[in-house]
């Protein structure tokens, strides 16, 4: 462990530190600690998180830049509004309109008090989207995975998913301590290995836990086989697709369309925070199984419906999803130019839906590198150990199909540079040499 005296003068320690050894510190002592962290990064432009935008979300950003001290025009790639709907006039209009109908908040829990008509008709739409009965909302996606988790399994039941899986659904798993497995990530030999395993051994269900679209890679969930898999062992599938609705399908259907499996999901989860731009969550599927959640899915039950607002915003997306198909197209055509683009200058990408990632390799610095493309006029996501192994550190770029083809062959300079300028620099994880 390190000691308290390294944590407060040493720079070389990573956030993992502060997860674990950093968490035997008295508390004052560790938040005072991170604090500091937190400040040198800054002053050594080492951190890039907490960027104030000061205008709409849009294919270009501006943002307050805490070095210049200035505000300052970016080009957004770090955005998962991937259909360009968070600043779109025909989603604005409804919100006004929502608004100076419902007020800007409901105030309470849907079971209770905050239960619109506007809301029911959302939860109708999603369903026709997933092409299931019923749809429950809540307040955020995290929420949703959480409690749907926590509300489906029970002790004796068995849990596999996929080692990508999102945070939120880990938790789930976590909160209740539900034994649960991971498989290799997309590896179906080792999921079948646990499934004939669980088969066997598990006195209850068993969950298969995939996503449409995995947030980190942009890569797909090999959907067709998974789900041939789960009718051979009868195990109950809980897909997460937040990057696939509204992206993958021909009619935004998501992941599932995309594979010819419309209806075909046991439990259809999504999110607002993606391709509808706003925040909210959603899980789909029979009407006894959302009827359950509305009672049983704590993080329903306790906590405040979203306001009107949104929900007008989600419903103009999904309307927008049908009128205006064009939309889905120009992002797939983005994405595949500047896959294009990557390949060209030496990377081997083959993104599918709207995110690339570009792995950095061992001998370029990250945070540097995050810098440079911020100094670049250019919105960009990192992903940084502990987020992700020291040798998976990698950029995370979301595609938006308003993007020009100016904004596509700028960021493609852009990385060209930026390897060019980082890749020499020595190793770095966290401020830290390895
Ligand atoms: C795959 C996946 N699931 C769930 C979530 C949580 O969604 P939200 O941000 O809407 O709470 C995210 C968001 O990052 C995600 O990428």
């Amino acid at each position: 462990m390190k000691t308290t005296v390294q944590m407060s003068s040493d720079q070389a320690f990573t956030l993992k530190d502060f997860l674990t050894d950093g968490r035997q510190l008295p508390l004052q002592q560790r938040l005072q600690f991170f604090y500091n962290y937190r400040q040198g990064l800054i002053a050594r432009k080492q951190d890039l998180y907490l960027r104030p935008i000061l205008s709409a979300a849009d294919r270009e950003v501006e943002i307050w830049d805490v070095w210049s001290k200035q505000p300052r025009k970016m080009l957004m790639f770090g955005s998962n509004n991937y259909l360009g709907f968070a600043n779109h006039p025909y989603v604005l209009q409804k919100v006004h309109q929502a608004m100076e109908k419902f007020g800007a908040g409901i105030g309470g829990p849907p079971l209770l008090n905050g239960y619109t008509a506007l809301h029911r008709e959302l939860e109708e739409r999603l369903s026709a989207l997933k092409h299931s009965e019923d749809t429950i909302i809540f307040p955020t996606g995290y929420a949703a995975n959480l409690g749907m988790v926590c509300a489906l399994a029970g002790e004796n039941d068995a849990i596999i998913y996929d080692a990508h899986s999102h945070a939120s659904f880990q938790d789930g798993v976590k909160l209740y301590g539900f034994q649960a497995e991971k498989f290799r990530h997309n590896d179906l030999n080792a999921l079948e290995q646990i499934l004939r395993h669980a088969a066997l051994q598990t006195k209850g269900e068993r969950f298969v836990a995939a996503e449409g679209v995995y947030s980190m890679d942009g890569d797909l969930a090999p959907l067709d086989k998974i789900v041939t898999l789960c009718r051979q062992y009868k195990a109950i599938l809980l897909l997460d697709d937040a990057h696939g609705t509204g992206v993958m399908g021909a009619s935004g259907s998501g992941t599932a369309e995309h594979f010819g499996l419309e209806g075909q999901i046991d439990v259809n989860m999504g999110t607002f925070s993606k391709v509808f731009a706003v925040t909210g969550g959603f899980v789909s599927g029979s009407k006894p199984l959302v009827h359950y959640l509305r009672f049983f899915a704590r993080s329903y039950m306790f906590s405040a419906s979203l306001p009107p607002t949104v929900v007008a915003a989600v419903l103009a997306g999904i309307e927008l999803l049908e009128k205006e198909p064009w939309r889905r197209r120009q992002l797939h055509e983005n994405v595949a130019y500047l896959a294009a683009g990557l390949r060209n200058l030496g990377f081997d990408v083959h993104p599918q839906a709207g995110i690339i990632a570009l792995r950095v390799p061992p001998s370029m610095n990250i945070r540097k590198a995050a810098y440079e493309f911020h100094r670049n006029g250019i919105f960009v996501n990192s992903v940084e150990y502990p987020a992700v192994p020291l040798k998976e550190q990698r950029f995370r770029i979301s595609v938006m199909s308003t993007h020009t083809k100016e904004d596509l062959d700028r960021l493609l300079e852009t990385v060209e540079t930026v390897w060019q300028q980082c890749s020499e620099v020595r190793a770095m994880a966290g401020g830290v040499e390895y």
